[in-house]
């Protein structure tokens, strides 16, 4: 993927820049920002914005309201962690067009903040409405992509802007292309990717994305059970994605005729209604009324020692139920084990980072994307909107 025409190129001084910034950040009980690395990524085009005399209009969605004027879905916690990390206060401009957006964004001196409240407020940003993104487009004179995790969404905030105004990459952007081609283009081998989470039929074109690519795939957690069911095997009371089956099976025969070895549990731990410890199972017998949480101590050695003449290694999704600390080991040992490994090893997609920081195991890796569906679609050699749209560098 080539590099992006970067922030450092645009004259900013006192213009006003339209920054797409992915601010889809975790929320708490009480709706307090529970992870805030994508603001704390951004924040280095922020500053070099800031200390260039831009005058900043920032601009991000949250969650899905579905283009409806949702308060629970409020970009005000966002606002006041960044203001906290900026130093100055960030005002929320309370709609992200119209008459106040505009004056708020026209009042603005150099080296000023103003945020926009959630995109998705209005159904034109998710429509990609030409109108929606020509009153966006007014609000600013420059826009930088800075939202690495939606590029994958054609909205008005990613592609219709860019459009219309000079459009620039982020740093935040650019790191993230730097470091996820190395997994696309000439991948130092072996490479092995690491693959857990549960849904397979949203991850199937991942998988397959690595046949003929990696040399070896290891498949943990919920996304192995239709690959072992399909093989016959009891897995209890575990919930199997039922019509994968011929799927399945044409993916393992072309992993077969392309050369990637598939390895699979062999073992689980699982988990017996009303008895508070986990206990182990073989992978194709999980007792009748037994749920597989997590890889067993078996699989856990077998992917370490895949893992011992990796030279690159990608990562995506828990291989058990890691938020109960019952079913975290498998998950946490195998990246620990990673950890010790030489070579570029790069976690990306949903909760990846966060599992692997909250386990204590983020050293084992030299770069946590901030992408989720963007950064899975991106390591499939996809077409990314939010991307083609900005010129080349
Ligand atoms: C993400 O968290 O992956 C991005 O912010 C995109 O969110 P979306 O899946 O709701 O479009």
């Amino acid at each position: 993927m080539p590099l992006k025409r970067g922030v450092q190129e645009a004259s900013v001084k006192g213009r006003r820049v339209l920054v797409r910034v992915d601010f889809n950040v975790p929320q708490d009980a009480k709706g307090q920002v529970a992870d805030d690395h994508r603001i704390v990524e951004a924040l280095p085009t922020l500053r070099h914005l800031q200390t260039s005399g831009a005058r900043m209009i920032l601009m991000s969605h949250l969650g899905r309201p579905n283009g409806v004027r949702d308060m629970r879905f409020s970009l005000r916690p966002v606002v006041h962690r960044l203001s906290g990390y900026l130093g100055v206060p960030v005002p929320l401009a309370e709609d992200c067009v119209g008459i106040h957006a505009l004056e708020a964004s026209a009042r603005l001196k150099n080296g000023e903040f103003l945020m926009l409240e959630n995109l998705r407020f209005h159904p034109g940003e998710e429509a990609n409405d030409p109108a929606f993104a020509g009153q966006l487009a007014q609000l600013g004179e420059v826009f930088v992509e800075e939202a690495f995790g939606s590029v994958h969404r054609a909205h008005a905030s990613t592609v219709g802007v860019a459009r219309k105004l000079p459009a620039y990459a982020g740093f935040l952007v650019e790191k993230e292309i730097r470091e996820l081609t190395p997994l696309i283009d000439g991948p130092i081998r072996p490479y092995v990717a690491i693959l857990g989470g549960a849904k397979v039929a949203d991850k199937l074109p991942l998988l397959q994305s690595f046949l003929g690519r990696a040399d070896s795939l290891l498949i943990g957690g919920a996304l192995a059970f239709p690959f072992l069911a399909a093989q016959g095997a009891q897995l209890g009371d575990s919930k199997v994605e039922p019509g994968l089956e011929e799927a399945v099976h044409e993916f393992l025969t072309l992993a077969q005729e392309r050369g990637t070895r598939v390895l699979l549990p062999e073992d689980w731990l699982v988990e017996i209604p009303g008895q508070a410890e986990a206990e182990a199972a073989p992978a194709n017998a999980v007792p009748h009324g037994a749920i597989a949480r997590d890889i067993g101590p078996t699989t856990r050695d077998h992917f370490f020692a895949a893992l011992l003449e990796s030279k690159t290694v990608f990562w995506n999704g828990p291989l058990g139920l890691a938020e109960d600390p019952r079913f975290a080991a498998g998950t946490r040992e195998v990246l620990a084990g990673l950890a010790t490994i030489p070579g570029r090893h790069v976690g990306a997609g949903g909760d990846s980072a966060r599992v692997a920081q909250d386990l204590g195991v983020a050293d084992a890796f030299q770069y946590l994307s901030t992408g989720g569906g963007a950064a899975l679609e991106f390591v499939q050699g996809a077409a990314l909107p939010g991307l083609s749209v900005i010129p080349d560098a």
